[in-house]
């Protein structure tokens, strides 16, 4: 019998990698590349989309000869990105106007700030699920048609394509041949309206983009064109942006599951099923995975600013550690600490307070506070930034939270993970392949191909480890009440909602 194997192109904002998968989800290999960054001025962030392409095919090359397989054996391939990311070409030539603005990009802060004067917040947040704000890809489209010499004639007369890194591969790996994106990364633009499922034209017209550059936007598990690789036609089926593709790989196409992913920050996403809930805590809705023939889910997501980058803090700046995994040890070798907490609020606070004017602070230090206990109370705040975002989405939702999934860089730490699952009073279930991103895409091309099942999710998808709650609640409460102190004595406004 011929052997299958899917591809996932994982297209993230600092590397670009292909992992091959079998049908059993074992990775058989993986090709990667770091992804140049160009800071052309402070505050902006752009990537080559060329780059980003050669990137993309030499990484899947790669892991073609790594994995030792015959393209042949490739029934499809999943694209997961990262969002908002924004690329506007030339529908004839296929060559890109400009860099593509990365969601890290502050630039259109003054466009953003028109839209509010014009009093689209609500409407805004209503249709979209979003906040105004920079980071989404609606204004940096607006930016690139305003400022790019002759691109905005282009774009009124139809020959131009606006795309996010999906649409772009999908644009490149198709031969031109497809301009299409799916419904989560649509959901990220600030100009799809995920209640009725469509471009918003109230936001078009409030941002005079014309309809032409739009990519059609389809279900993330479904037909995306071909791949013409050596002589083998190979399916794009899954096409998803990277957070909501790993929500997927954790099984969270049910309502009720959550997932964090411990990177430089953290994103926090639970499928709050099929209704739509707009935040009342400065939380964004957006679409989860879709697949044909089944209802659309949405998802409440939160996110943490400094999550891993705390750790990265301790190791490049404080020089206490001297790399990120050391910090189990030592996190376990002292006692349980007494009030002692680190605010990293190195980017201002995120979600649930929204303080940009907020600084990095260390509160409760004694006489006998030393280097372990602030590596200890670094690590900690990785949990309780992570419980005030959970706390605002069961605020919003009403939903209870039983298991919080993991994945990330961080969630190989056990001492995190059990002073997660004990803060939160939720088990904390970590897989043991933690390229779930990477798995959420394979999975979506994989169901489109017949390949896999929605139901084989949970028996492909193995436990490494459930921390369960260990903490009793007196000191669990005791010691959240510490933190939310802290961050009172952090915050630079008036007491905000918890
Ligand atoms: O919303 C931005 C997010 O999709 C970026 O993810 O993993 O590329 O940093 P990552």
């Amino acid at each position: 019998m011929q052997k299958k194997y899917i591809a996932a192109f994982d297209q993230g904002t600092t590397s670009t990698r292909t992992i091959i998968f079998n049908t059993d989800g074992e990775i058989v290999g993986i090709g990667q590349k770091e992804l140049t960054q160009h800071y052309p001025k402070s505050g902006w962030v752009e990537h080559n989309p060329i780059d980003i392409y050669n990137d993309q095919l030499e990484t899947f090359k790669e892991a073609i000869k790594k994995s030792n397989i015959n393209p042949a054996e490739l029934v499809a391939v999943g694209i997961t990105n990262q969002r908002e990311t924004t690329v506007v070409w030339d529908k004839e030539t296929g060559e890109p106007v400009y860099n593509a603005i990365v969601w890290l990009d502050k630039r259109t802060k003054a466009i953003c700030e028109e839209l509010k004067a014009k009093d689209l917040s609500s409407y805004i947040q209503e249709n979209t699920g979003l906040i105004i704000d920079s980071y989404f890809s609606g204004t940096k489209l607006k930016w690139i048609l305003d400022n790019v010499e002759g691109v905005k004639e282009k774009a009124d007369q139809g020959k131009l394509c606006f795309g996010t890194i999906d649409s772009w591969l999908i644009y490149k790996f198709t031969n031109g041949e497809k301009h299409l994106t799916d419904h989560t990364n649509a959901s990220r633009t600030m100009l799809y309206n995920i209640k009725d499922l469509s471009w918003d034209e109230t936001i078009l017209n409030a941002l005079d983009i014309p309809k032409s550059l739009l990519p059609s936007v389809q279900q993330s598990s479904s037909d995306f064109g071909s791949i013409n690789f050596e002589d083998e036609q190979i399916p794009i089926y899954g096409v998803a942006g990277d957070q909501q593709a790993s929500l997927f790989g954790q099984g969270g196409f049910k309502s009720g599951i959550a997932k964090n992913t411990y990177g430089t920050g953290c994103f926090i996403l639970l499928n709050i099923g099929r209704k739509q809930v707009v935040s009342n805590n400065g939380l964004l809705t957006t679409l989860t995975c879709t697949l044909e023939n089944e209802p659309t889910k949405y998802a409440l997501e939160g996110s943490v600013f400094v999550g891993g980058a705390s750790i990265q803090w301790l190791r490049d700046r404080m020089k206490i550690i001297d790399k990120a995994s050391d910090t189990e040890a030592i996190c376990n070798s002292i006692p349980s600490l007494k009030d002692v907490y680190v605010v990293p609020a190195f980017a201002g606070l995120g979600a649930p307070y929204w303080d940009q004017e907020a600084k990095g602070s260390i509160y409760g230090m004694t006489l006998d506070t030393g280097r372990n206990e602030i590596i200890k109370a670094t690590v900690e705040s990785l949990a309780y930034q992570t419980k005030d975002v959970i706390n605002a989405m069961i605020t919003d939702s009403s939903k209870e939270m039983i298991t919080l999934k993991v994945d990330g860089g961080a969630s190989a730490n056990n001492y995190l993970m059990q002073f997660q699952s004990d803060i939160l009073n939720v088990e904390v279930d970590r897989p043991k392949m933690i390229e779930v991103t990477a798995f959420g895409a394979a999975l979506l091309a994989g169901i489109k191909s017949g390949v896999w099942t929605l139901n084989d999710i949970d028996t492909i998808r193995k436990v490494d480890t459930v921390f369960q709650t260990k903490m009793t609640p007196k000191a669990r409460k005791k010691k959240y009440k510490g933190w939310l102190k802290a961050i009172e004595k952090t915050q630079t406004k008036g007491k905000k909602k918890k």
